[in-house]
């Protein structure tokens, strides 16, 4: 049996930062399922479908990775799917205080998956769905940061171009 590891987030929306850790989860682990936070205390922009079909759109040409959505503890969805690693991105220092808080309290919480940091290309460790979000509102220059089936839906969510 393969390694199966499980990359969480709120994807609010997909960018061009979670595509490229997708890649590379997807040629380190046998499978990677890309979990879609459902019961976020965040208000999302994107409902949890329209992310679904951005994200889906996203991977198509990827195998070995699979969009899903899931309500509750990340570990006991882990857990029900047979995920042994949980893979998060770290893209500047400023990011390693809350994802050790959180890989640590998942560790306490399960001993069965693992936290697997990874770095994302240099040119995205400045790139945020928030920043793209912000930009976006504005009418600031979005290309090249999301896919451009995003970069088309943010505009017509603000109304920008
Ligand atoms: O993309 P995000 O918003 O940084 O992702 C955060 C996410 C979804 C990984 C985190 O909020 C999470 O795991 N939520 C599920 C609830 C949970 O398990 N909370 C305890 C974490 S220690």
């Amino acid at each position: 049996m393969g390694i199966r590891a499980v990359y969480p987030g709120s994807f609010d929306p997909v960018t061009m930062g979670h595509i490229d850790l997708i890649r590379r989860s997807a040629a380190l682990f046998d499978e990677v399922v890309v979990a879609i936070l459902r019961n976020t205390g965040k208000t999302p922009l994107f409902t949890v479908e329209e992310r679904m079909t951005m994200l889906v759109d996203a991977i198509k040409d990827i195998k070995n990775v699979s969009i899903v959505s899931f309500a509750g503890l990340l570990v006991d969805f882990a857990e029900q799917i047979g995920a042994s690693i949980i893979v998060r991105g770290i893209r500047a220092i400023s990011d390693y205080e809350y994802e050790l808080q959180m890989a640590l309290m998942n560790r306490r919480l399960s001993s069965k998956v693992e936290t697997v940091f990874m770095l994302p290309a240099e040119s995205y460790s400045f790139l945020s769905s928030r920043l793209v979000k912000e930009i976006a509102q504005h009418g600031g220059l979005i290309s090249g940061l999301v896919p451009a089936d995003v970069e088309k839906r943010l505009c017509s969510k603000f109304g920008t171009k």
